[in-house]
């Protein structure tokens, strides 16, 4: 009777156990989910960030008709000094078309036929009379698509708005603002983005990637990265505070995977897609060293300097510390007031945050870690910490990075790894045999390497041990998340984009399914399969629906028969939807086809589980 009452009663998992991981690698914020439209809108862009690239990168000077003058890239009294390269147009002779400057956006500029487009610029008069600017949307050829004008005519810095709205759909639209008279004035940040933006948030995101990720009901979000975090040396970390406040003083910088961050997503922007998707944040702020700790060595300008020196780290502490009162602090504290200014009062619920990246185990990360460790448990004992062991899944950084956690008995620490389809399958029992009363474990990023329905197969299976060991893993997270096509740094993504298409790949469909269909109570013994490496089960309640929801996943080429006792678990007859996803093989862009079906359902079900296939059984509460 007692292992019966024990079958019943299931064992407690995390209900946090799926999320996301968002890095800002292959283009996923600047020309990805932030939806500004205009490449290198304040001339920041250097050759630091890649080979060949200048503050007037995805610019053109233009002169069509016949109009004579001068473009220069300036940097006295610029906007503000974390912003310091503009353009100063000199218009001699405007001729009939008018000169000034064309982007190119980041691969031409998509837009769509009625929608509408916020555009904005500021601008200082240089000459003595106003300047008319005429600012417009059009084909590369000189078709216009959609128009707005307005007049420079300030000494100081101004911005001037204006909505324009697409006459036609294209795909690599240029955006081109031509002044109209003789005289000189300085240009910079210039903007447009999408009017309808995700949850229509000015300085947005992208509706249908926001949308994408927001279908895959991640518990939480992990940000900024990965390697983006620590940065390749110490002036590359990404200092939170560097993020917020108005875009146009905010200090952009190399993005470690050779472009650049506009940061204009940045930390208010995070925070808030949390909020507007339903997912915990999971910030993760470097542990006050760089990549490896090897202070960027290996490229020009790299320091060599190991870590944040120690007469920095109290100031550092407090910046985490800031941190953690931006998210939750009353709008009445220092911080939870820039965060009121910036348009939300009320707090966050910032529960989780991260320190350090795949941190390589040295004296230096160790004894800056524990001194952010520390300051953290002290002032903030409600937040979870989570450190890191390095890439995983062995190796000597991880296995000195468990010892540190060990010794210092951390709450949670970061794993990694990317591992071939094979490896999932055959290391699906990785944590059956963890300790339960050591630190537990996030699965901060793992992929195996591909996009093929295997891969996602074999995720698949290693999900459904995740959910059986969600007592010990917390947290665990598929990356990386977003790439642009054409611009990938890494592969494989979940999520593929253009600026005009989006590819959910096979992996996705899994995620998605499992995201969607968690739970926080799992039952052991409830299903009996003939198990092999190929086939992963598993059978949690989500306490929210009262449902009941069954795994059962197939990598095999020959289908596998399934029992499930439910005893105890199912108090009468009833109907059960099932879903099964296999793939697609007519279509490569749906990757995945998802059927459903009713099954009735009684005390014990039997089900067939097809060759190569994720079938799932959700049985309403009764
Ligand atoms: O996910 C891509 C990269 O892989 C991350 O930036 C890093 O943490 C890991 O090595």
């Amino acid at each position: 009777a007692d292992a019966q009452t024990k079958r019943k009663a299931g064992k407690p998992i995390s209900a946090d156990l799926f999320g996301i991981f968002f890095e800002d690698i292959s283009y996923a914020a600047d020309g990805g989910l932030y939806a500004e439209l205009i490449q290198n809108r304040s001339f920041e862009y250097t050759p630091a960030d890649r080979w060949g690239w200048h503050s007037f990168t995805a610019w053109e000077y233009v002169t069509k008709g016949f109009g004579y003058g001068a473009v220069n890239v300036e940097s006295k009294s610029p906007i503000h000094p974390n912003n310091p390269h503009y353009v100063v147009l000199t218009i001699e002779e405007p001729g009939q078309e008018g000169i000034g400057l064309q982007n190119n956006g980041f691969d031409g500029i998509a837009i769509k036929k009625g929608e509408q487009y916020n555009f904005s610029v500021f601008t200082r008069l240089l000459s003595a009379t106003p300047v008319p600017v005429s600012v417009q949307l059009r084909s590369r050829k000189g078709e216009v698509y959609g128009e707005v004008s307005f007049t420079a005519d300030a000494k100081e810095w101004k911005k001037s708005s204006g909505v324009l709205t697409a006459q036609q759909t294209a795909d690599s639209a240029v955006l081109v603002m031509v002044a109209k008279a003789p005289g000189s004035l300085a240009i910079d940040m210039v903007s447009l983005f999408p009017a309808n933006t995700f949850h229509g948030r000015p300085n947005g995101l992208r509706a249908d990637l926001g949308q994408a990720i927001a279908d895959l009901k991640p518990r939480f979000m992990r940000f900024p990265g990965g390697c983006l975090v620590h940065g390749d040396g110490l002036e590359n970390m990404y200092r939170w505070k560097n993020t917020i406040g108005p875009v146009e003083e905010r200090k952009a910088q190399r993005n470690i995977w050779s472009y650049h961050q506009s940061l204009g997503l940045g930390y208010f922007e995070y925070f808030q897609f949390c909020e507007d998707i339903g997912a915990k944040p999971l910030p993760v702020v470097p542990a006050a060293v760089s990549c490896q700790n090897s202070g960027g060595t290996w490229r020009i300008g790299g320091t060599g300097q190991k870590g944040l020196p120690l007469e920095e780290m109290p100031a550092y502490i407090n910046e985490i510390l800031d941190l953690i009162e931006y998210a939750n602090g009353p709008a009445t504290s220092t911080w939870g007031a820039k965060r009121a200014a910036a348009g939300h009062p009320a707090p966050f619920h910032l529960e989780y945050l991260a320190v350090g990246n795949e941190d390589k185990q040295t004296p230096a990360f160790r004894e800056r870690f524990k001194l952010i460790e520390a300051a953290v448990k002290q002032k903030h004992p409600e937040i979870t910490l989570i450190g890191t062991v390095g890439p995983a899944p062995a190796g000597e950084d991880f296995e000195a990075g468990w010892a540190f956690a060990d010794k210092n008995a951390l709450q949670i620490v970061d794993e990694h790894y990317y591992e071939k389809p094979e490896w999932f399958l055959e290391n699906k029992n990785r944590y059956d045999s963890y300790n339960r009363n050591k630190s537990k474990v996030y699965l901060g990023e793992y992929a195996s390497r591909g996009n093929t329905w295997f891969n996602a197969l074999a995720e698949a299976v290693y999900m459904t041990a995740l959910e059986r060991n969600g007592d010990v893993v917390r947290l665990s997270s598929y990356a990386p998340l977003l790439a642009r096509t054409g611009h990938t740094s890494w592969n494989p993504n979940l999520i593929y984009f253009t600026g005009t298409t989006i590819t959910r790949t096979p992996n996705y469909y899994v995620q998605h399914l499992f995201s969607n269909n968690a739970g926080d109570t799992y039952y052991p013994d409830i299903i009996t399969l003939n198990n092999n490496k190929n086939t992963g089960v598993s059978c949690v309640k989500d306490s929210k629906s009262g449902d009941l929801i069954i795994k059962l996943v197939n990598a095999g080429e020959t289908s596998v028969a399934a029992k499930a006792n439910l005893a105890g678990l199912v108090a009468r007859h009833t109907n059960a939807a099932v879903t099964v996803l296999t793939e697609n093989v007519t279509d490569k862009n749906a990757a995945v086809t998802s059927a459903t079906d009713k099954l009735e359902v009684d005390k014990v079900i039997s089900y067939e589980v097809a060759p190569r296939s994720v079938a799932l059984i959700r049985i309403p509460a009764n």
